[in-house]
């Protein structure tokens, strides 16, 4: 068991509201995407961002000093409401493969965008992540390099995905289940 995830602890995936959620969010994306990936120099935002909805996970989310331990972020297409887009889906490095965080994110993110009347959900997806998103029920559509790395463009089935319109409660990860 990871030293830093303590069973009692409850995380909570959930659209991000609060400045400190917002900013762990991106604390979480410099490190993955800047620093550990170095597909970015120094910061990762970029226009999506303006009119994009942060998810975040959050550790100790009835305690003291909750912590964001991952994040994700969807999108509609500006040309069509209908379609939606994931994208900078990162988990703190010693919260991998532990309690289906990464999957949960995936979860609320596509099932959130359902009840908004998604009907196409889509990301690009780092190809060495396309086998997690298989298990999760997506596809992949085409394979193609983005920022010099291999992608698949995947996209989810909808029914695997049942619309969630409480999105701001979003999910709780039972530890003692994923443990
Ligand atoms: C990809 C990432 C978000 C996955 O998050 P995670 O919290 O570790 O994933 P989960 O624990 O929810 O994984 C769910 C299941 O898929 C498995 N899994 C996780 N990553 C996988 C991968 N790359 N390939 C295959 N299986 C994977 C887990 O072992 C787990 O299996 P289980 O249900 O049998 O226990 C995380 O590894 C990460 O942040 N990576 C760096 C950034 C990155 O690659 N972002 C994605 C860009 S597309």
């Amino acid at each position: 068991m990871n030293a830093a995830l303590h069973t009692d602890d409850k995380i909570v995936v959930r659209w991000a509201g609060e400045p400190w959620e917002h900013e762990g969010a991106l604390a979480i994306r410099r490190a993955v995407f800047c620093e550990e990936q170095g597909i970015f120099d120094g910061d990762d935002r970029d226009e999506t961002d303006d009119t994009a909805q942060l998810l975040v996970a959050v550790q100790g989310a009835d305690g003291a000093a909750p912590c964001v331990v991952g994040t994700v972020r969807i999108h509609r297409d500006p040309a069509d409401a209908s379609v939606w887009y994931g994208s900078r889906l990162a988990v703190r490095a010693d919260f991998r493969r532990h309690g289906r965080i990464g999957a949960t994110l995936i979860r609320l993110a596509v099932s959130s965008a359902h009840a908004l009347g998604c009907t196409t959900f889509l990301a690009r997806v780092q190809a060495q992540n396309a086998p997690l998103f298989r298990r999760l029920h997506w596809c992949t559509l085409e394979e193609v390099i983005v920022f010099g790395r291999a992608h698949h463009v995947m996209r989810a089935d909808l029914a695997h995905y049942p619309p969630c319109a409480t999105p701001c409660a979003g999910f709780t990860i039972d530890q003692r289940r994923a443990a």
